[in-house]
């Protein structure tokens, strides 16, 4: 993980905010290069999802009427629960708390507790499970038997409170309680106050999906692993609307059609699963639940939801607002309020997944033919955010003057990059830590037949080709 954040703020994926200032806790920049992969990673998204018949795309905005938040269930759900230690003033969630204690610390903790004291004799999963549930966790704090692992005191947590994790501000000058809005924690909601007016500008019949990429806002109490979990991201949700009854065939469609989505885009398939939600555990609105899951070095953690959220939302939507969300089908003459199957990924934690999935360390011969190591991001070409770069062997004899001409010949088609310092070689490395699938270089051969090496960044073989093919030769490699 380390070696991420480092190559990343190295080479200009990614930096910590207002880091002059010493950082904003949950926030991130994206430099040259991760600006270019976001934005790579969103279009092919947008792409696979609304270069279709079947879904619309919109952009909606991210303050909205304070009722949407209330009929979503955010308001009053949208909640972790979380303790103050008295003594040292550190917070924390209380799952992550309950995480950080050992099994024979809790064990130990049950035992002394007439309440827990059968549960103590669990097994080591089912004490996990319960030490997530609520009533066994007020136990062990009003019982004080739990230690804060900021200063090491007992008893010292306060009861368990409910903290939402919704930004508020203001709309307008006046700073009272009706001026209040929130910074949207998802962007599905944009997508399902807007079903009726995509339903009859568009004339889509159900099925159908609206889909949406955009910033998203939650107060984390606890930021972790980088851009694992931030407190603004980026989330690109599809809301499929299909009718009741045929939820379930679409929510398996959607599920394999997503995990999918990652493995053509070159992530290892080894490295996810689906992880389905217990009944018990899935959120409000969920009929069905599961996560797309990656294997982060710090285990497995989900980077996509697929949700049957059945009819909940556009009920809800309706008797908040008082207009009908049903939908009237031509064909079969019914009137339903349709099912919800949601696609939710996030842009930035898959971001943080493809890195992760791309970097390797490799041994690679120096330029002078001794043992090495190169550090290589095999990021998809489609992803990649510098698809060529263009190198003259030598400053001299012309070669320049040929590879500017093909760099501007490339220019208008792809991202591209022009360097002629140092040894060829490190120019390959320097690629190689950016990513950039292809290397062009002009050399002697080139005056004589007008035709460039190009090196896979992957297998590190070079072929030739004519100079003036190299537009046709990128595409070609990149589109696949
Ligand atoms: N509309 C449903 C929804 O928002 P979610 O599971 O809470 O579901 C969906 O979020 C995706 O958004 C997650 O799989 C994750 O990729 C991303 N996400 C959620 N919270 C995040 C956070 N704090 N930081 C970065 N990404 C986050």
């Amino acid at each position: 993980m380390d070696k991420i954040v480092s190559l990343s703020k190295r080479r200009g994926f990614v930096y910590q905010s207002s880091e002059i200032y010493g950082g904003l806790n949950g926030c991130w920049d994206y430099g040259p290069l991760g600006v270019d992969l976001l934005r790579n990673i969103k279009d092919q998204w947008w792409q696979a999802m609304t270069y279709r018949e079947d879904i619309e795309g919109i952009d909606a905005s991210i303050l909205m009427h304070p009722k949407v938040w209330e009929a979503s269930g955010h308001v009053e759900n949208f909640t972790d629960p979380m303790v103050d230690c008295r003594e040292c003033k550190a917070r924390f969630r209380t799952d992550v708390l309950m995480e950080s204690v050992s099994l024979k610390g809790l064990r130990e903790a049950a035992a002394k507790i007439p309440e827990l004291q059968k549960q103590a004799g669990s097994s080591d999963e089912q004490l996990r499970e319960l030490a997530a549930s609520e009533p066994f966790f007020a136990l062990l704090i009003a019982e004080g038997t739990l230690a804060c692992p900021n200063c090491g005191r007992r008893g010292t947590f306060t009861p368990a409170r409910k903290f939402n994790l919704m930004f508020k501000t203001f709309v307008g000058p006046v700073e009272d309680s009706s001026a209040v809005v929130y910074l949207r924690p998802e962007t599905a909601q944009g997508i399902y106050v807007n079903f009726l007016n995509v339903l009859s500008s568009s004339r889509q019949k159900i099925p159908f999906g609206i889909a949406q990429v955009g910033k998203a806002f939650r107060n984390e109490i606890n930021t972790k692993n980088f851009l694992f979990r931030t407190r603004e991201f980026e989330q690109m949700e599809m809301q499929f609307f299909v009718k009741p009854g045929s939820d379930e065939e679409w929510f398996s469609r959607w599920k394999e059609a997503r995990l999918q989505w990652f493995v053509d885009l070159g992530m290892r398939k080894e490295k996810l699963r689906f992880h389905r939600h217990e009944k018990e555990k899935l959120a409000h609105y969920a009929k069905d639940a599961y996560d797309i899951e990656y294997e982060f070095p710090f285990g497995w953690g989900e980077i996509e939801g697929i949700h049957n959220r059945t009819d909940y939302d556009l009920t809800r939507h309706s008797e908040f607002s008082g207009k009908s969300m049903a939908y009237f089908d031509e064909q079969s003459k019914e009137r339903y309020v349709p099912y919800i199957i949601e696609t939710s990924a996030g842009a930035s934690r898959s971001l943080m997944a493809f890195l992760i999935d791309a970097y390797r360390e490799e041994e690679a011969p120096t330029a002078d033919g001794k043992a090495g190591t190169r550090v290589v991001l095999k990021l998809h070409p489609k992803l990649a955010p510098v698809k060529a770069a263009v190198f003259p062997l030598v400053n001299r004899e012309g070669m320049p003057d040929v590879a500017r001409k093909i760099e501007a010949a490339i220019r208008p088609h792809f991202r591209v990059f022009y360097d002629d310092s140092g040894a060829v070689g490190r120019r390959y490395r320097r690629q190689d830590e950016a990513g950039t699938p292809f290397c062009i270089t002009v050399d002697s051969q080139t005056l004589a037949d007008q035709t460039v090496t190009v090196r896979d960044r992957d297998t590190m073989v070079q072929e030739r080709i004519a100079a003036d093919a190299a537009v046709q030769y990128l595409g070609g490699r990149i589109r696949g």
